[in-house]
């Protein structure tokens, strides 16, 4: 098991590229298996999670054809439909597997998914997938820890659908239940889907494959049966989340990044937690080719920090809301404001697993129940420090690039999980750290 050795203090200056997101990739790696025509990706980042989906495909009957071909460019050809059953070795070690439920669920009108376990950020039910595969007349039965789904002898019927929780929208529910509905006799409406910017690139890539569906991107999600799919060629939108983290990485480090491939457009409640703290970023103009067309997905952006980090209360909320997957980066920047914040965690009231670990660096953090009080430190010293959350991981890096001395971040295989050579990228912009194997170690 690898870590990094962090030496703090550096300030970060230079430009990176945002890659392709890991979530948007990963409901659109498993729609390929919705079409036998070859489905051709671009942009997919080489994650060890994005290798595990590849995996559960190759198992499904899925192949990627270019293995040899450029690494974040994925040609996926469906060929063999003989397995419908995500193993639970698989869907254990990466709970996104529970996505090529709804695309079998179109494909084959069959299949078996072993029932993902809780996780370190807490209990993650899938009642609400279900309840949306059922809504289109489903059957759903449970055996040995697996989930068996079954479409009635005539195929799915379209239907109207809630598919809100007491923690509001599911991303991957939402992602299962349109991929399923693409195929359904009739009309499908999703009332409560997520709005995440990754369900609308999803919905963008099954356009493309011939699904017909409007209003992705809002609360209600209409979705007009077609008899079947067809093969594409799409690029994955940038990843929301690594550059949010990129944003704070440059903000605790006093630093002035220039990031490139930046979806701003997805990124509004970040951007105005991170102006409130005394952070800018501001789109930059680069030069283009005439007749090249602006996308707020993908700008360039500078983000420079003032000097002192000003308090702020933050609640995490569904999109357009603060991002649950930004909320530990945003401790780690907050532990040296000039006074106490607010963070409240609404999606999942139990990711806390950083508090303590920044609490060894000098972080002053109370916690109540969804709610944390973190009073600014003037410092942060480095410490020996664990999470077992790729998100709080990387909280953790932050940290230890602020602080004082040396942070040793132990277990980085979650950190591999969601940001490609992340250590490599962020000492290509003046930060100091090592990745260091159990070996050596
Ligand atoms: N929920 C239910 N019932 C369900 C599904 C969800 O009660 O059937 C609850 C969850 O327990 C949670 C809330 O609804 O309280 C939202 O969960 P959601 O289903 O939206 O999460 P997800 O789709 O499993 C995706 C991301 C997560 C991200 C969440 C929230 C992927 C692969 N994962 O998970 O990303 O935190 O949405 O935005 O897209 C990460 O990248 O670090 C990560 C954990």
């Amino acid at each position: 098991m690898d870590s990094f050795v962090i030496e703090g203090g550096r300030r970060l200056a230079g430009r990176l590229r945002v890659n392709g997101s890991k979530n948007a990739a990963l409901p659109i790696m498993a729609a390929a298996l919705m079409t036998d025509q070859p489905v051709t990706l671009k942009d997919v980042p080489d994650l060890a999670d994005i290798r595990n989906m590849m995996k559960l495909l190759a198992e499904l009957g899925c192949h990627r054809t270019n293995e040899a071909g450029p690494k974040h460019v994925m040609a996926l050809h469906s060929t063999d439909r003989s397995n419908s059953h995500a193993r639970y070795d698989i869907v254990r070690t990466m709970r996104a597997g529970v996505c090529v439920l709804g695309p079998l669920l179109a494909r084959r009108g069959y299949c078996r998914v072993s029932m993902p376990g809780g996780c370190a950020i807490g209990d993650r039910p899938i009642d609400l997938h279900l309840r949306g595969v059922k809504a289109l007349g489903a059957e759903v039965t449970m055996d040995g820890g697996d989930i068996t789904v079954k479409a009635p002898p005539g195929g799915l019927v379209g239907t109207t659908i809630f598919l809100g929780g007491p923690f509001g929208s599911t991303v991957l529910g939402t992602a299962n239940v349109m991929c399923a509905a693409t195929v359904a006799k009739g009309t499908t409406v999703i009332e409560s889907a997520a709005c995440e910017p990754e369900i609308v690139d999803l919905a963008s890539l099954l356009t493309k494959m011939g699904a017909k569906i409007t209003g992705a991107g809002s609360p209600r999600i209409t979705i007009e049966g077609v008899a079947q799919l067809g093969g594409c060629e799409h690029t994955i939108m940038p990843d929301r989340i690594e550059a949010g983290t990129f944003m704070m990485a440059a903000a605790i480090t006093n630093g002035d990044l220039v990031l490139d491939n930046c979806p701003t457009d997805a990124l509004l409640s970040t951007i105005d937690r991170l102006d409130a703290i005394g952070v800018s970023v501001e789109p930059i103009e680069i030069l283009r080719p005439e007749g090249f067309v602006a996308d707020p997905l993908r700008q360039a952006v500078r983000v420079t920090c003032g000097r002192v980090i000003r308090p702020v209360e933050v609640t995490t909320q569904p999109h357009p809301g603060f991002p649950t997957d930004l909320q530990a980066q945003l401790m780690a920047l907050l532990t040296l404001a000039d006074g106490n914040s607010v963070i409240t965690e609404r999606i999942f009231p139990e990711r806390f697993l950083h508090v303590a670990e920044l609490a060894r660096m000098g972080a002053k953090i109370f916690r109540q129940g969804p709610t944390v009080i973190v009073s600014g430190v003037r410092q942060l010293t480095g410490a020996p420090v664990m999470a077992s959350d790729l998100r709080a991981s990387a909280c953790l890096v932050l940290a230890g690039m602020a602080a004082e001395g040396t942070t040793i971040v132990n277990r980085v295989y979650h950190l591999d999980r969601g940001y490609e050579k992340m250590e490599e990228r962020l000492c290509g912009v003046g930060a100091k750290i090592t990745r260091v194997s159990e070996k050596e170690e």
